[in-house]
């Protein structure tokens, strides 16, 4: 069966053919996020003009790049939210015009819950995730622990009060004088840094729940930068500080969460999964009867694939048929504030 997928959620306009839920025939993404740079964060109504402008190119280089044509596609996915509504009514739109058009159902995809299925995308049945499984989303808009019980039966266990991990990143770079988005940045001088050079909290991390705070953290850095005059000269350190006192929280409520739920598989996703330093503490602290799933960057971070696997595997739940579901099908609008649900 072969999905195609759109996800327009955010900066990335993406495409995606993906054939029983794994294999990805022709997958395409054109990002804005080089305009959004000097402004030093996301704008939406510039993301929204570019995702128009960029989606038909985008469908077309999928198909290219699958080699096949519109006649062998059984359905299309498409991201519902979270996200800016903007955006989102670009990637909706189009995947409903092309439903009602070429006659083939539409699946309407939760962008959280896709994440997740980023873990699936391998054609190798021991690389999968074992159920149930404890997956955490950290990204630039989300920190969401979510167990996964069977596909279909998920439930957030846990997720941040305020600012996302990412946000933090991007903030604190900010501060520290480094460009937007901050996550990259600061992993980079951190590796010049010394992690246990300055003390910063780690927030909630005895709350004995699963939610999350990062604004305080951030707030930490912001008095530190204040107190000392001479910051600057001492940015690795505190890169590295800021995020080992990020990291120490989100690895350990992760391992608490696999650890209370008897969780079979850990999965590691969203943006702040491309962290060679975070990967490498849930390599060193996972147990070894846990199998930990770290998609590689191109899969955690924004992109159609992960809407189509998971259209693949929930389409008997939330498939519409253009014949049966007409109406629904054109009623379909974005919900930017979702969250992860069933
Ligand atoms: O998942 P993503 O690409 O987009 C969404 O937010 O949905 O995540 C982007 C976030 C940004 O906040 C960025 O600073 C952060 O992920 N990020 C990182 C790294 N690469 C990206 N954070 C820490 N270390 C990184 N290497
Ligand atoms: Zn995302």
């Amino acid at each position: 069966m072969i999905i195609l997928g759109i996800e327009t959620s955010c900066d990335e306009t993406a495409v995606a053919l993906v054939k029983d839920g794994f294999k990805i025939l022709g997958m395409s993404v054109a990002s804005s996020l080089k305009i959004h740079i000097q402004y030093g964060g996301i704008v939406p109504e510039v993301a929204s003009r570019k995702q128009a402008e960029y989606m038909i190119p985008v469908l077309e280089d999928a198909f290219i790049k699958a080699s096949i044509t519109k006649d062998v596609v059984d359905a299309l996915a498409v991201t519902i939210g979270p996200g800016l509504m903007g955006s989102l009514l670009v990637g909706v739109d189009t995947a409903k015009v092309l439903s009602l058009v070429w006659n083939k159902p539409l699946i309407p995809v939760n962008h959280l819950v896709g994440h997740i299925y980023s873990g699936f995308l391998d054609e190798s049945s021991e690389t999968k995730p074992d159920f149930p499984f404890i997956a955490l989303i950290a990204s630039g808009g989300h920190t969401d622990l979510v167990l996964v019980k069977q596909h279909g039966d998920i439930e957030l266990i846990g997720s941040t009060r305020d600012d996302a991990v990412g946000e933090a990143f991007d903030k604190v770079a900010r501060l520290l004088g480094l460009p937007y988005p901050g996550g990259p940045e600061i992993e980079t001088i951190a590796k010049n840094g010394d992690p246990t050079s300055i003390e910063f909290p780690r927030p909630m991390i005895d709350s004995g729940d699963f939610a999350f705070s990062f604004s305080g953290l951030k707030t930490s850095v912001l008095t530190y930068t204040k107190n000392n005059d001479n910051y600057v000269d001492n940015r690795n350190n505190i890169a590295a500080s800021f995020q080992q006192a990020a990291f120490d929280v989100l690895v350990k409520k992760s391992l608490d969460a696999v650890s209370k739920y008897d969780a079979k598989s850990l999965l590691v996703t969203g943006g702040v999964a491309a962290n060679q330093k975070l990967k490498s503490m849930f390599a060193n602290n996972t147990p070894s009867n846990v199998s930990l799933h770290i998609p590689p960057l191109s899969l955690a971070t924004d992109n159609a694939t992960y809407i189509a696997t998971a259209a693949y595997f929930l389409k008997d739940t939330l498939a519409l048929d253009p014949t049966n579901n007409r109406e629904d099908i054109i009623k379909l609008e974005p919900d930017p504030s979702l969250e992860v649900t069933n």
